[in-house]
């Protein structure tokens, strides 16, 4: 065989292989039981057994098939983090996309994660399930014909960390029930475990001298910007929820809520134990845990002195500016990009829409919530996306309640509906977050990637478009606003669904800090978005309708 029908045959096959893309088969347990995160025991959520629940380790296009049985006394549902549902939010796992898991019952979720490279996490949307743990790691891969820009490390390692709370999910759910606010973390956790410094512990992760390896890392919490370093070792930034970056090397990083990152670290210190340190960021009472690396065949535990924190309070604020400031696309490294507002040149699209969100904090009737441009989200009995898809959505919800520009106090007159605004498919818009409060804000876009073209302290205004970075910033999921800053992002919604665009702060989303986006394809066709599943459980108004003509 020459080598151009080699060269034929090869593509014949890879070819053969695609038309039908690999399945990953799960099936998961979600029950209570009992962990000592923060050393006391307490009751957690668990899948198959296990917080961290099971790593989703895949690659772009693969299939994902998880059948979940919630064996909790509430409903459940799970959601997929950063991974986008192309055409799908028909899983998407919010409580606006989804009638929730009854007790003693399963579901299957089926997706594919397209074009998608990165580093995501699935955690429960309902309840407050997320302060009990339901979550765990989603790692996509590269296909084996992309070169990915770095070498395979020797390793990968998942890393959950978040802050945590002592009270136990269920009373903190009553404590913002009952209108007031859950306030500080108790501590931080690193994979469900707050080892302090000296403490004997097990070696969470084994090194050998002189192998890279890769940790992938979430800040899963309820509300707490963290900071991570690695005693004795620098670290590479390599990619950020789904982009390469270009690859710097730090001492530390600052991980807000919601987000996700992969460092590279190379075993090149002399061999013995070493901390990977976790602390809170801007909180009154700090907070400082650590994990043990072992170097194989070490004996020697590893030193008390901790790599110093960043600092603290407005300097501290600065400081992490700068460092969102320093990440930039890798335009050259190629890899799955999202479409088509992957290509490089959004920078060049000339914006459809400018809508400007400003979030606020206020007592209705004496009770707490939170709000964007003064409408404080409450979920409908029935999922929005199905209420919309069965044409009954006018008796749920009005659309537009809130309008493109805040209203000019965001504190007064906040009202408690469905918040949902629609949009026009294919649109390119930029969405401006505004904070005028005094702490930090962590948004995320659910079945997007966003570039976050900026971020800066003061108040957005059109003639600021000047300072966007419209050449290299990454595209993610997931954006921080400082206290008293601005941030944008710009985005096509090319994606037709009813999407969460919420705080990653589960205290305000719970309260009502968050909003749906229902894209909707004029066409109707099966090539913008999928039918209903025959699957889909229905509840609410829709329960016993029938299932309406799909698309075609
Ligand atoms: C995860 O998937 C990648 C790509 O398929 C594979 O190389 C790697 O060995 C997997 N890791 C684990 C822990 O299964
Ligand atoms: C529930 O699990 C059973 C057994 O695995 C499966 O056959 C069934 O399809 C699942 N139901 C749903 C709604 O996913
Ligand atoms: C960007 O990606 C290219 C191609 O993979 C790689 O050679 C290069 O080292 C990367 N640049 C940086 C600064 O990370
Ligand atoms: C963008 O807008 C400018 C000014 O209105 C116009 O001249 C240009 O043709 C537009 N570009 C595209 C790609 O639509
Ligand atoms: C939003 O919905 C309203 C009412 O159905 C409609 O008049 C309007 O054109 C829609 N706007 C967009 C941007 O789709």
């Amino acid at each position: 065989m020459d080598a151009r029908t080699f060269g034929f045959f090869t593509l014949l096959l890879i070819t053969l292989a695609n038309a039908e893309d690999p399945y990953h088969f799960f099936e998961w347990k979600v029950t209570y039981g009992t962990m000592s995160p923060l050393g006391i025991p307490q009751q957690v959520i668990l899948i198959n057994g296990k917080f961290p629940g099971p790593v989703i380790n895949c690659t772009s296009n693969n299939n994902i098939v998880v059948n979940v049985f919630n064996n909790l006394d509430e409903p459940f549902l799970l959601t997929w983090n950063g991974v986008q549902q192309r055409k799908n939010s028909w899983v998407d796992g919010t409580p606006g996309t989804m009638c929730p898991i009854q007790p003693g019952k399963n579901f299957t979720y089926k997706f594919q994660v397209k074009d998608q490279i990165g580093s995501y996490y699935y955690f429960p949307t309902t309840a407050l399930h997320k302060a009990a743990g339901g979550m765990g790691m989603i790692q996509i891969h590269s296909r084996p014909l992309i070169p990915v820009p770095f070498d395979n490390p020797a390793e990968e390692f998942a890393v959950l960390v978040g802050d945590w709370f002592n009270k136990g999910h269920k009373s903190m759910k009553n404590i913002l029930d009952s209108g007031k606010s859950i306030g500080q973390p108790d501590g931080l956790h690193i994979n469900g475990k707050s080892a302090q410094v000296g403490a004997k512990a097990e070696p969470s992760w084994t090194f050998e001298a002189g192998k890279t390896y890769r940790f992938r890392i979430c800040n899963v919490g309820m509300r707490t910007s963290v900071n991570f370093r690695f005693q004795g070792h620098d670290l590479k930034l390599v990619e950020l929820e789904g982009s390469h970056v270009m690859q710097n090397e730090y001492l530390s990083m600052d991980l807000h809520v919601g987000q996700c990152m992969s460092v590279l670290v190379t075993a090149d210190q002399p061999p013995k134990d070493y901390y990977l340190v976790v602390s809170s960021r801007f909180t009154k009472q700090p907070h400082t845990i650590v994990a043990t690396i072992r170097y194989k065949g070490s004996n020697s535990p590893a030193s008390p002195e901790l790599p110093p924190p960043p600092p603290g309070n407005t300097a501290g604020i600065a400081w992490s500016l700068n460092q969102f400031r320093s990440y930039r696309w890798n335009l050259t490294a190629s890899a799955a990009r999202p479409n088509p507002q992957g290509s490089y040149h959004y920078g060049k699209i000339n914006i459809t829409r400018t809508i400007k969100l400003v979030n606020s904090r206020n007592y209705i009737d004496g009770k707490l919530r939170f709000a964007l441009n003064s409408v404080s989200h409450l979920d409908p009995k029935t999922p929005l996306k199905l209420s919309e898809y069965f044409g009954v959505a006018d008796k749920e919800f009005k659309y537009n309640l809130i309008a493109d520009e805040p209203p000019p106090d965001v504190e007064k007159n906040i009202k408690i509906a469905p918040n949902v605004i629609n949009a026009t498919y294919r649109n390119f818009v930029e969405i401006i977050f505004e904070n005028h409060e005094k702490t930090i804000q962590t948004y995320h876009l659910d079945g997007y990637s966003f570039f976050a073209v900026a971020v800066e302290p003061g108040k957005w205004s059109p003639d600021k478009r000047k300072n966007y970075n419209l050449e290299d910033a990454l595209s993610r999921h997931n954006v921080a606003v400082f206290p008293g800053c601005w941030a944008a992002v710009m985005l096509t919604l090319d994606n037709a669904g009813m999407w969460s665009l919420r705080s990653e702060m589960w205290e305000r989303f719970y309260l009502g800090q968050q909003l749906y986006v229902s894209v909707l394809s004029p066409e109707r066709s099966l090539r913008d978005e999928y039918s209903l599943p025959d699957t889909t459980q229905l509840c609410g108004i829709v329960a016993s309708m029938p299932k309406p003509k799909g698309y075609v």
